[in-house]
């Protein structure tokens, strides 16, 4: 577990921005593919339709449209930037593809590398560059969360082929010592559960020379227990949150803005119920995108702050889980110029 003491993080949000691919695939489309239909997508996850890259399309450029959007909205210089990281599971190169969106944007002076902690990654990758900030040796970064979950998904599985979807949204942060914008966060892993959701590799073993053989680099299509991860998610998020609500004396009356991984609208009910949060201030965009894995949060962030429900100064209570299995919580002040 890792957690800070207090509000002496001294980040600023000042920036967003999302990109998503043009193409829509609608809940009636995968009906004829699959056995499903739109009723029972709609009425079990609340999903309506996902946007899916397609030919001449990368995810590192949506990524990089993303980050690009949040330099202008933060309307700084790219070669200021110090930080770029990119939370994904779906890179385009297993070395990294950050490096390459640190290029695209001119960021020449900015290190890059990719975080991968699944549908938490975004909150993981947060969390990471606010250390580089609060301890001085870095002043601005770029976190980007991005998923081309498309690639990996078995699209003759109905039982998981409707949810996901692919997607980017960046934030630019900044360090400001006279700011408590991420007031506190909280991170967990539990490995021991892992196996309820995976994309893991294939065991396939190729002779080599003689006596000897290499494994194949090679992946299986996503798999999970829904049941398990549902109750995963419904059990563990309102804990996390609570505990981080109650550690920094926040009541969730004061919370402007519930803004969850976009995973199912379900989920989403069942955690704003428990803090008696009304719907009003329950962020949700998953009809029109799906499960975008690390991309959720700062693709529905830059959505509602570009629409102006998300205005200066509104505190956002936030946490993603996933895959790993994996899960965090932070509670922030959005501070950008909207
Ligand atoms: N269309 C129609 N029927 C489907 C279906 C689909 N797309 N997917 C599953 N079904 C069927 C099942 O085959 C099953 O039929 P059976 O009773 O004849 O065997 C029935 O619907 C119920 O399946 P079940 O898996 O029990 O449904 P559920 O109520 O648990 O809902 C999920 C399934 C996936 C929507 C739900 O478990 C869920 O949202 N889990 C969390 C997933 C998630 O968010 N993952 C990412 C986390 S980051």
């Amino acid at each position: 577990m890792i957690s800070n003491s207090q509000s002496e993080s001294g980040i600023s949000f000042v920036g967003c921005g999302s990109a998503t691919p043009p193409k829509i695939i609608n809940n009636d489309q995968l009906g004829q593919r699959v056995d499903t239909n739109d009723e029972w997508i709609k009425s079990r996850t609340g999903i309506r339709e996902r946007r899916v890259i397609g030919e001449n399309q990368s995810l590192i450029d949506l990524a990089s449209d993303a980050a690009l959007k949040a330099i202008k909205m933060a309307n700084w210089d790219e070669k200021t930037i110090d930080l770029i990281i990119l939370a994904t599971s779906t890179p385009e190169d297993l070395f990294g593809s950050a490096p390459k969106i640190q290029s695209n944007l001119g960021a020449s002076n900015a290190v890059a590398f990719d975080l991968t902690a699944a549908c938490s990654g975004f909150l993981f990758a947060l969390v990471t560059a606010s250390q580089y900030l609060a301890s001085g040796s870095m002043k601005r970064a770029v976190v980007i969360g991005a998923d081309q979950l498309s690639k990996w998904v078995d699209w003759d599985d109905r039982k998981t082929c409707v949810l996901f979807g692919d997607g980017a949204g960046a934030v630019a942060v900044e360090a400001n010592k006279n700011d408590n914008g991420l007031i506190g966060y909280d991170l967990k892993s539990d490995g021991s559960r892992g196996g309820c959701l995976n994309l893991s590799q294939s065991n396939i073993f190729l002779d080599l020379v003689q006596g000897a053989t290499y494994q194949k680099g090679e992946y299986l299509p996503i798999r999970m227990e829904g049941k398990e991860v549902y109750k995963f998610a419904v059990k563990e998020v309102p804990i996390i949150l609570g505990e981080l609500l109650d550690k920094h004396q926040i009541e969730s009356e004061s919370i402007d803005w519930l803004l969850l991984h976009q995973a199912n609208q379900r989920i989403l009910d069942a955690v704003a119920s428990r803090f008696l949060i009304p719907s009003d201030k329950v962020l949700s965009n998953l009809e029109h995108y799906g499960n975008t894995s690390a991309a959720t949060i700062p693709l529905m962030l830059d959505e509602a702050v570009r629409d102006e429900r998300i205005k200066s100064g509104d505190l956002i209570a936030c946490s993603g889980f996933g895959a790993g299995l994996s899960w965090g919580a932070a509670l922030f002040y959005w501070h950008g110029p909207y």
